[in-house]
């Protein structure tokens, strides 16, 4: 019997100790030596003593892994050493370059040997232990800046809270890949969709959703995984020479490693390799998008340095997209959250890469003319990655007599109103706008996704309830729904109504980026979203701003910075964001002084070849600080930059008297601003 406090104090140790080391055997190492139960009674066990005596509950107890508290932002974390991101080999011919380039530059006709492993596909984090014990989680970010997210890998159960073993570095960054394993992934997708639900459409994006939670416990919920693939900073002992055997020593420290990694010489046996993972791909519980290859002695990679971004000592060998055969039923017209109509390739199911399709994209009509498509037409199917499958050509022999045309209908399949093409758009569109119910739910379902304002609970059953009973015309309408309103509804029992009604009002509070996003404006997604927040700052100005304005900001282009324009002046979408506001929906301005330098507004234009960055790179650090990249030059130019072999452009900036720097001025240049 255990009377005395310090007792208690070494059995609750006692008890973490072996709870840690259960952990460790089933999430880390895939080997568990008790069965779930036993080791459910001994967590118990643990979690009684501790609510008995809560003083004594440390925070490394494996108890303390469902999360914590919400917090009100991320904050930023600056890498010591950047992240980096890998070159991408498509086909054997690329990795023997790759391999040629790596003997070069070593100066060496010797086999090398590569340290290949899977590519998984997830979510890159940061770990950082100190004395062994786990201080700081952070997201990749942009590779320099990431995000806290401390709490969060804190509930990943494949992570330890601290180190076993002994012998690691004071300081030890430990990085790896989050993922979400297929078999959670679908268990969760099944609850959700038995609830009618909003299922999620790919682990990846779950998995990096389910990162960037504020509130731990939701990450918690998710049962998420990592495997470790490399270190960061190392501070205090040294690590062995080769890559191959730091991973042998993250294990021995408790970290989990990837099982299929094995050292291979040469290109030839890089190549054995991927075709082995490759046959292997679809039985694994986490999805991975090829393998990478990583010159297995540190001090080759060290003499290999690195490119901007990217090592030279390492690269990624995709796997080619799945595609197969089947037969295109019939085809089906959905109205978008724009009017958009759109066809849609309903197929005779089949297995594509572990996934049955049953439906693919067709995109607009001139996509269906361009195919040549029939209903009736055996049609080869490609799906990659998280996109929506689509149709790729069509089996011209295999045509059926009675294939039969695919004609665009001649009024909106949901409302009956007339349809238009827009002139120079290959889209046609409902013209009803918001008064076609589909348009409708399809904004309001835009409106509460979790890039918009991610109201939890709000499905697409109950979407068209809320509009069938036109309890919701628009998307401020929500923020007005009562608990009698809802209660009546299907599947609305009080504690959903009460649950809905929450994250309606947890909504509320958001980010400018996020609201200009769920307005739903055409053409804006994401990421113009972002570079409107980013330029504006707050929502006044924006909706101030000429089309002229618009037009100057990175990626917007005047047909854009025209819809744009159009869509904030209009009535009724005015009258909407300023219920929106009127009903609480708030957010803190951004600071936009990453705009307050001499580049922001100014014209550039590259010429010639770059060594150290892609040219494509180079704009789009230029673009961030609010530069506008041309491909000719004229008095307006502020600046070119040339690279080697500028030919005419480069005569032409200097005719016109236009400033010209080289490629190092510009990374200094782009250095100095973070860029
Ligand atoms: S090594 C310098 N190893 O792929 C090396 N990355 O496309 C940097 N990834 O950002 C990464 N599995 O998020 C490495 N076994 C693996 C990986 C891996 C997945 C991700 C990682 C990286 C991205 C690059």
């Amino acid at each position: 019997m255990v009377g005395e406090s310090a007792d208690i104090s070494a059995e609750l140790e006692r008890l973490r100790t072996l709870v840690n080391h259960h952990n460790h055997q089933y999430h880390a190492l895939d080997a568990p030596t008790i069965s779930d139960a036993e080791f459910d009674k001994m967590f118990r066990e643990l979690k009684t003593l501790e609510e008995q005596y809560p003083d004594l509950i440390t925070d490394d107890s494996p108890t303390q892994r469902v999360g914590t508290e919400p917090l009100s932002s991320f904050s930023q974390i600056v890498h010591e050493l950047p992240m980096l991101s890998l070159d991408n080999a498509f086909d054997e011919d690329d990795v023997r370059d790759f391999e040629r380039r790596v003997m070069n530059r070593l100066q060496t006709e010797d086999t090398i040997e590569f340290a290949c492993e899977p590519k998984i596909d997830g979510v890159a984090v940061s770990l950082l232990y100190e004395d062994g014990k786990l201080v700081r989680g952070a997201t990749r970010g942009d590779g320099t800046t990431g995000e806290d997210i401390t709490t969060n890998v804190r509930t990943i159960k494949s992570i330890p809270l601290e180190l076993i073993g002994k012998g690691y570095p004071a300081r030890l960054e430990v990085r790896g890949e989050v993922y979400f394993p297929r078999s959670a992934f679908a268990r969760m997708n099944e609850l959700a969709a038995s609830k009618g639900e909003r299922v999620f459409a790919t682990p990846r994006n779950t998995a990096a959703g389910s990162l960037r939670q504020l509130d731990s416990r939701m990450t918690a919920s998710r049962g998420l995984s990592m495997f470790c693939y490399s270190v960061g900073l190392v501070e205090g002992s040294d690590l062995p020479e080769k890559h191959s055997q730091i991973l042998e020593r993250l294990k021995s420290w408790g970290m989990r490693i990837n099982p299929l990694i094995q050292v291979k010489p040469g290109a030839r046996g890089c190549s054995e390799y991927y075709m082995d993972i490759q046959s292997r791909r679809e039985s694994l519980d986490y999805d991975i998008d090829g393998v990478v290859y990583k010159v297995d002695r540190l001090d080759q990679q060290q003499s290999l340095g690195m490119l901007t971004r990217t090592p030279r000592w390492a690269i990624a060998h995709k796997f080619a997209p799945a595609e197969g055969w089947t037969v295109l039923r019939d085809v089906e017209f959905q109205v978008g959250r724009t009017g958009a109509v759109t066809p849609v390739a309903r197929l005779e199911p089949v297995n594509i890469g572990g996934v049955t399709i049953s439906n693919a994209s067709l995109h607009n009509m001139d996509e269906i003319a361009r195919l040549e498509l029939l209903v009736g037409d055996t049609v080869l199917i490609q799906r990659a990655g998280d996109v929506i499958p689509k149709i790729i050509s069509v089996d011209r022999k295999k045509r059926p007599d009675d294939a039969r045309e695919i004609k665009l209908p001649a009024e909106c399949p949901v409302c009956g109103s007339e349809i238009n093409r827009v002139e120079d758009e290959v889209i046609f569109r409902c013209s009803a706008g918001l008064a076609c119910s589909a348009q409708r739910k399809e904004s309001i379902w835009h409106f509460s996704s979790r890039l918009a304002m991610d109201i939890d609970g709000l499905g697409k059953k109950l979407i068209d309830q809320l509009v069938e009973a036109s309890l919701v015309e628009n998307p401020a309408d929500l923020y007005q729904l009562t608990e009698e309103q809802l209660l009546p509804l299907e599947r609305m029992a009080p504690k959903s109504v009460d649950n809905l009604l929450t994250a309606l009002e947890n909504s509320k509070e958001t980010t400018l980026e996020k609201f200009i996003y769920a307005l739903g404006i055409q053409e804006t997604g994401e990421s113009t979203a972002r570079g409107l927040a980013a330029h504006f700052g707050d929502l006044p100005p924006l909706r101030a701003a000429t089309r002229e304005e618009l037009e100057f900001i990175p990626d917007i282009g005047p047909i854009v910075a025209a819809k744009i324009y159009s869509f904030l002046h209009q009535e009724s979408n005015s009258k909407v964001i300023d219920d929106l506001i009127a009903r609480g929906v708030h957010w803190e301005p951004v600071a936009t002084d990453r705009l307050a330098n001499e580049l922001n507004g100014q014209t550039w234009v590259l010429t010639g070849t770059l060594s150290t960055l892609t040219r494509n790179e180079a704009k789009a650090r230029l673009q961030s600080l609010g530069a506008r990249v041309s491909g000719s030059v004229s008095a307006k130019t502020d600046c070119v930059v040339a690279g080697s072999a500028a030919g005419s452009k480069l005569v032409k900036a200097e005719k016109l008297g236009v400033e010209v720097i080289d490629e190092d001025l510009l990374i200094s240049l782009l250095e100095r601003y973070n860029a």
